[in-house]
């Protein structure tokens, strides 16, 4: 078995699954989009190792903020970032520098 597997991941972004699944969607052109799914596409994300930029959802995150999703950027895990429905895709990367 090996000890490391090597990654394409630039970084990683957590989003709370559960903020997501209260919102319903709540993000892309339409607002039905879940926020995961707008990031991984948006950032050449994805859950493999082969993406750029890892999206990863995780368990509530302990912050549960009304008609907002938390998120993590492991390059700034002492900075979570709450990000309110309907917030464009734009603003987003730019929230998040990238
Ligand atoms: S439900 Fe997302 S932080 Fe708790």
């Amino acid at each position: 078995m090996k000890s490391h597997v090597r990654s394409r991941w630039q970084g990683a972004i957590l989003v709370c699954r559960k903020c997501s699944k209260k919102l319903k969607g709540g993000f892309g052109y339409d607002g039905k989009q879940p926020i995961a799914k707008v990031l991984r596409k948006a950032l050449d994300g994805g859950k493999g190792r082969k993406a750029r930029m890892g999206i990863v959802e995780v368990g509530c995150l302990d912050i549960c903020p009304k008609g907002a999703v938390t998120l993590i950027d492991t390059a700034h895990p002492d900075e979570w970032l709450v990000v309110k429905a309907g917030t464009t895709v734009d603003d987003l990367t730019k929230r998040l520098g990238r």
